[in-house]
């Protein structure tokens, strides 16, 4: 039967936060079209609202009701950024130089996640972080401080991390905030940022802002998300006598490694309408191939971090092994990536072994439906609902509504394209 006609992804998740947070701190209104209807994103519009932003959200574009980079005030009640890492890595930035004190957690998923990475840099520059329940995760309580600049040297690629840090450097008192990362991370920021009328520049993996800029309100037109996007490539790639177009997909070069990786697998793909006018986007026309495996490890593997659970369903049914290195950080995503996607697609009848840094799948054994635990993990549970069309019987999702935190018409867009 094969899936066939045309697919609209949804705004990209990472775009759609820094809309709302960069909005915020700009002086003047904000008009974001395609905002991702989100949970997450929602999260981060519900924190800023208790910060005193007024935000419209409206189902045709949001409006936020700036009020400059120092026109935050103490919210009331405890921020609650849901199961979103970007929110609480990267409020956590602004909240560190805030003349307040803030408390900010999250769900069970959230309060597991690491916060040293981010507590280090931040009490470095200034603030005074403590993590409540002395495990260097959520809930935090933070208390901003008068912020001075430093060149920071992440251990890890994360655009969270490096963001966190842009974001209390423009506080900064003294000179320019440096982030260096091992590989580059996605560079969201740092163009929005720019956008909004920060001095950011980047070089080499170094990003660099200078302090105190006057951040003024913009139009926003958000693009639809690769890592959403990444499911329908590999529905269509592996599902049969398939043929599908994903419109208006974001390709960001630090963002675009499923792409690469799935045409290194043999994946039909053609980028139709491609636009490199601020962040690039393109349509994608995917037509089912015979897949065989790779090896995907290095400076790529930030570029496709998050694709990683639906790359390993593409290895599952490719031909020969495929080999995923580098990864160590699928192990603090919203669920451990590397065991949950081991135990699930074990359970469906993979050849999966897990290592210390990613997997390795040897491809083309046949799949069987199986009972799938999600773990809080939104991306466990579409990489599964593609899974199950690739299986023999019956495959039951464990909360599939997860999809709502980044996909909330996923489950509507896939059946359209069974039809
Ligand atoms: C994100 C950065 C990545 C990614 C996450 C979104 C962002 O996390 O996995 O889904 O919007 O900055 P890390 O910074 O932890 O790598």
């Amino acid at each position: 039967m094969g899936l066939h006609g045309e697919v609209t992804i949804p705004g990209d998740k990472s775009i759609s936060h820094r809309a709302v947070m960069f909005g915020s701190l700009a002086k003047g209104t904000t008009e974001v079209t395609n905002f991702l209807q989100g949970a997450d994103c929602l999260s981060t519009i519900d924190c800023f609202r208790k910060l005193g932003i007024e935000v419209e959200n409206t189902p045709e574009k949001i409006l936020i009701h700036g009020k400059g980079l120092h026109g935050l005030s103490a919210p009331t009640s405890i921020l609650d950024a849901g199961n979103s890492g970007t929110t609480t890595r990267l409020i956590s930035g602004i909240l560190a130089a805030q003349p307040f004190e803030t408390t900010l957690t999250g769900d069970a998923s959230i309060q597991k996640r690491p916060m040293r990475r981010i507590m280090e840099p931040l009490s470095m520059m200034g603030a005074n972080i403590t993590s409540l329940n002395g495990n260097d995760c959520a809930p935090l309580r933070i208390h901003g401080g008068s912020i001075h600049s430093i060149h920071y040297h992440s251990k890890v690629a994360s655009a969270q991390v490096k963001s966190a840090i842009l974001l209390a450097g423009m506080y900064a008192e003294d000179g320019e905030t440096k982030v260096t990362e091992p590989t580059i991370s996605r560079n969201h920021s740092e163009i929005m940022l720019r956008t909004f009328g920060a001095d950011v520049r980047t070089e080499d993996t170094t990003a660099i802002i200078k302090p105190q800029p006057s951040l003024t309100a913009q139009t926003i037109n958000v693009p639809g998300d690769i890592s959403s996007a990444a499911y329908f490539i590999a529905a269509g790639l592996c599902v049969p006598n398939s043929e599908i177009l994903i419109k208006n997909v974001g390709i960001n070069p630090t963002r675009d490694g499923i792409l690469k990786v799935a045409l290194a697998m043999g994946g039909n793909i053609t980028l139709l309408n491609e636009n490199y006018d601020g962040e690039p986007t393109a349509d994608l026309l995917v037509k089912s191939s015979e897949l065989h495996g790779i090896t995907i490890e290095g400076d790529i593997i930030p570029t496709l971090i998050d694709e990683i659970p639906i790359i390993n369903i593409m290895a599952a049914v490719a031909k020969g092994t495929t080999i995923i290195k580098d990864a160590a950080e699928l192990k603090v995503k919203e669920s451990n990536r590397i065991d949950v996607m081991v135990d699930n697609l074990t359970a469906m009848g993979a050849q999966i072994t897990g290592t210390d840094d990613g997997m390795i799948i040897e491809g083309g054994k046949p799949l069987h439906g199986a009972f799938i635990k999600t773990h809080l993990d939104h991306r466990i549970a579409m990489s599964f609902a593609i899974a199950a069309l690739l299986a023999e019987g019956e495959t039951t999702l464990e909360d599939k509504e997860l999809a709502n935190i980044s996909f909330p018409t996923f489950y509507h867009d896939l059946e359209k394209l069974q039809r």
